[in-house]
């Protein structure tokens, strides 16, 4: 039986990870740790309470004593780092927590996983592993015409969100370089799915449309992201976990890109045509940019498709309806999530 640690589990793509896990029905156990910030929610994992396979610990993973004591208790052998703070425009109004969590948090785990796995220099007990979830943002902007992002690129990072992750990547580096410390990094491209904090793009437009509010588009809506579904992404980083090869960086994306404009066009016309039909462009306004808005990311996953035979199943006109869908049948779930904390920041982030 694997032991799998999974932090931030509590979060969009750990809840979506937890779940992969469980339902592959395979002989792991999951460790859940997350601080429940304002995008943890243990709604996102409602049903498994009573799975012999999953346990749930409220923690901070820059609290050294109890990562540690979680990591002998339940002896685990495999670490994925989920837990961070993940919103670009939070981490331009104050980095604080971004440095806290996703550079300190990172160290803390590395140091006490490799006090715990070490069984002698440079030597880790048998199937130990340690894989850091970063992103595609370390590695910059492109312009239109240059090539997508590989694992050799430079980083390159702009924001202080992409700041911190970098940074991450860099210890999580250096402990292989240094101690053989046996870990791996995924660098993927944007999610969309299931679960998603309405602070993010497709889940805020799903949103915006329902309650018939304007949808803000930074700038003149021409940035471009590359789309991933989340369960593509899980399944890549499981693979990762179970076959990686230890110091090396995977990237993960589907070869998607697409420009804000066309996302919105296409959430607002599928509710058009199956929900409501007064929800219509009108509700398109363009607000003033983000702040070092990054122009175009764009995933080269040749390594991982090459390496570890990973491709993404999910077709983004697939994928959109089915998150839509999802929404529309998870209505409940949206209204906890953006009452009270999320309503306030709203407010304070778009004054439309
Ligand atoms: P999210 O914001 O939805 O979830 C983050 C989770 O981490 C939350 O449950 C939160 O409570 C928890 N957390 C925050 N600080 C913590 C702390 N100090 N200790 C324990 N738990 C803490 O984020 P997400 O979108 O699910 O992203 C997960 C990871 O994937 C992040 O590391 C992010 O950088 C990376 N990533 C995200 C995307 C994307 O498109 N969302 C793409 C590539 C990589
Ligand atoms: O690329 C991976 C990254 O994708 C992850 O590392 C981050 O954790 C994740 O948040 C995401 O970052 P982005 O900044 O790309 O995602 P976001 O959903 O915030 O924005 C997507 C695009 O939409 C971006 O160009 C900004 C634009 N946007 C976003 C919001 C919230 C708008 O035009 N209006 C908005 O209100």
């Amino acid at each position: 039986m694997k032991n799998i640690l999974v932090t931030g589990g509590a979060g969009f793509i750990g809840s979506n990870f937890i779940r992969y896990i469980l339902n592959k029905n395979e002989e792991v156990r999951v460790i859940n740790v997350d601080k429940l910030t304002y995008a943890g929610n243990l709604e996102n994992l409602k049903g498994l309470e009573g799975n012999p396979r999953y346990i749930f610990e409220k923690i901070d993973i820059c609290n050294k004593q109890a990562v540690k004591r979680v990591m002998e208790d339940y002896n685990v052998d495999t670490i994925i780092n989920f837990a961070a703070e993940s919103h670009v425009d939070r981490s331009i109004v104050d980095p604080t927590e971004f440095i806290n969590t996703n550079i300190k948090g990172t160290q803390i785990l590395l140091d006490i996983a490799k006090k715990i796995w070490t069984i002698g220099e440079d030597k880790y007990k048998e199937g130990t592993r340690y894989v850091q979830v970063s992103t595609d943002e370390v590695y910059g902007s492109l312009e239109q015409d240059e090539k997508c992002f590989t694992e050799k690129t430079p980083l390159n990072p702009h924001s202080p969100y992409s700041a911190s992750k970098a940074s991450a990547d860099m210890l999580v580096k250096a402990y292989y370089d240094t101690y053989k410390f046996p870990a791996c990094i995924t660098r993927c491209s944007n999610n969309y799915g299931p679960y998603q904090f309405p602070e993010k793009f497709i889940p805020l437009i799903i949103n915006n449309c329902l309650k018939h509010k304007l949808i803000p588009i930074y700038g003149d809506g021409s940035n471009i992201r590359d789309w991933l579904y989340v369960e593509d992404h899980c399944e890549a980083i499981y693979k990762v976990a179970l076959k990686g090869k230890i110091g090396d960086i995977y990237n993960i994306g589907g070869h998607n890109e697409r420009t804000n404009i066309q996302i919105v066009k296409k959430i607002i016309n599928y509710m058009h045509d199956n929900v409501d039909d007064s929800i219509n462009e009108k509700l398109i306004t363009y607000v003033k940019d983000r702040k070092g808005h990054d122009k175009r990311y764009g995933i080269n996953p040749e390594k991982i498709f090459k390496e570890l035979n990973w491709i993404p199943k999910t077709q983004f006109e697939d994928g959109i309806v089915q998150t839509i869908k999802w929404y529309l049948k998870n209505q409940e779930w949206l209204e906890n999530v953006v009452s009270g904390e999320y309503e306030k920041y709203y407010n304070r982030m778009y004054k439309i």
